[in-house]
């Protein structure tokens, strides 16, 4: 039988359905609440509202689970390929190899941008930070490939996928290049998804690339661990914007600007920040911890705490075992890893962090590993933005296939003056 629960409202009870996901968790659903009583809810932040049903990831936040479509994310970054995970979260089922190799061919015959998108790049200015001009870049592809609404037979939008999966990574490594004053290094149909972009990154014509097997690796880790996150804050600014029915590519530019922010994606940037300012001061976390934990400071430690997790997040573990596997293998000790790990110690210590349930995310060891990679610091949160992509994609494909979908609309309560009347300039004192 349905299960209901019962809401009160001055005296008068009204029945209103609990959903149950395929986990176990449930929900009001409060759909028809504010026709029925007049009321609507408040939720500031949305913490408590689930604004969708979805079939793609699951989270629990308590015990430190992730799976994308089922599989568990400890499973998919040690057997999975990032382009394979793509393939995973955007079509449901992991690919056949069949499947899969022509996925990977779309994704090379589609990898080449517009050359007169080079021109866009030319005239930003040098100091832009990379996220602005990559939002405006994913805008701008709009224009240069403008089928999707005109088209919307499968075949289209599979290539319209794969356009975004590798162009974006093709603008990512051409912006590095052009902000070198660098000539820009084509994608080759000769590489994999991930060795592609690091040779599109560093190869030049007087230091040829060595691609390294090992790197390879944690960049396509790197990407699995990013690749999805459920109902995050740019996740949730892609579904909200491509509720409007826009196109996907402003969808997805709108996604980029809200990863930019350092309370989400711009995090990355922001620890690494943080060590070398520890690392700057001596080496001590302990003034920066105190920081943290002064109320009347608005600094927050960079890397811990997460809005869902409230345990260690799993993928911060996997990073940590890649991190220190690259810098023992390039035989390099990165001091900054060294104060990350003093820092995690110190905090997860302190009554403050565990009374808060503070532990540290995906990007506090996720910076470590970029640097390793070579990538510089102003590219981190671009980095992200790639790899969260196949999500952003999947959950767009799946709301605009939702029969319950609806324009995207919150409410409010408001709590400005009541009605006044307009007062001539001459009359205000
Ligand atoms: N350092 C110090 N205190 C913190 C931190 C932190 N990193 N994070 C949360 N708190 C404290 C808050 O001050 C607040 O304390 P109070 O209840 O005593 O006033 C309490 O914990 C709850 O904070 P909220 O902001 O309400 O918690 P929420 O779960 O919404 O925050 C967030 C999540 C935004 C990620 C927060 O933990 C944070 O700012 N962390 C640092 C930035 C960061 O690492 N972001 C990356 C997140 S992962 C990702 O987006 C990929």
């Amino acid at each position: 039988m349905a299960k209901t629960a019962k809401l009160v409202i001055e005296g008068q009870t009204y029945d209103l359905p609990v959903v149950t996901g395929s986990q176990g968790e449930m929900a009001l659903d409060i759909s028809t609440l504010r026709k029925r009583t007049g009321l609507i809810t408040l939720d500031p932040g949305y913490a408590n509202t689930g604004s969708c049903e979805s079939s793609i990831t699951f989270m629990n936040g308590e015990k430190g689970i992730l799976r994308y479509r089922g599989i568990p994310i400890e499973q998919l970054a040690e057997n999975s390929t990032f382009v394979e995970t793509a393939y995973l979260l955007i079509n449901a089922e992991l690919p056949t190899r069949k499947e899969l190799t022509r996925f990977s061919i779309m994704l090379n015959d589609h990898s080449l941008v517009h050359e007169d998108m080079l021109a866009f790049f030319e005239n930003f200015p040098k100091r832009a930070h990379p996220m602005g001009i990559l939002s405006s870049m994913v805008n701008s592809l709009r224009a240069f490939y403008p089928e999707l609404p005109e088209r919307t037979d499968e075949e289209e939008i599979n290539i319209t996928f794969a356009r975004l999966l590798s162009k974006v990574r093709t603008l990512a490594a051409m912006s590095y290049k052009m902000s070198l004053g660098h000539k820009v290094v084509y994608p080759s149909h000769k590489m994999s998804y991930c060795a592609n972009f690091l040779n599109m990154m560093f190869d030049s014509p007087v230091r040829p690339y060595k691609l390294d097997k090992d790197l390879v690796k944690a960049l396509e880790v790197f990407w699995i661990l990013h690749a999805d996150h459920e109902q995050n804050c740019s996740t949730a600014a892609v579904r909200l914007v491509g509720s409007a029915r826009v196109n996907l590519f402003a969808a997805i530019s709108a996604g980029i600007s809200a990863l930019w922010g350092p309370l989400h994606g711009g995090a990355n940037q922001a620890v690494l920040e943080m060590l070398q300012g520890i690392y700057d001061n001596g080496g001590d976390p302990a003034p920066f911890i105190r920081k943290a934990k002064d109320k009347k400071d608005p600094f927050r430690l960079m890397g811990f705490g997460h809005s869902v997790y409230k345990t260690y997040d799993p993928r911060a573990r996997i990073m940590e075992k890649i991190c220190k596997k690259i810098l023992k293998k390039q035989k390099r000790k990165d001091p900054l890893l060294d104060i990350a790990k003093k820092l995690e110690e110190v905090a997860l210590k302190d009554p403050y962090f565990v009374d808060h349930s503070l532990y540290p995310n995906v990007d506090f060891y996720s910076g470590i590993v970029m640097r390793a990679i070579g990538i510089p610091l102003d590219m981190f949160t671009v980095m992200f933005a790639i790899g969260r992509l196949p999500g952003w994609i999947s959950q767009w494909k799946e709301s605009i296939g939702d029969p319950k979908w609806k324009l995207h609309r919150p409410r409010q309560i408001y709590i400005g003056s009541k009605e006044r009347n307009f007062v001539p300039i001459e009359d205000r004192g």
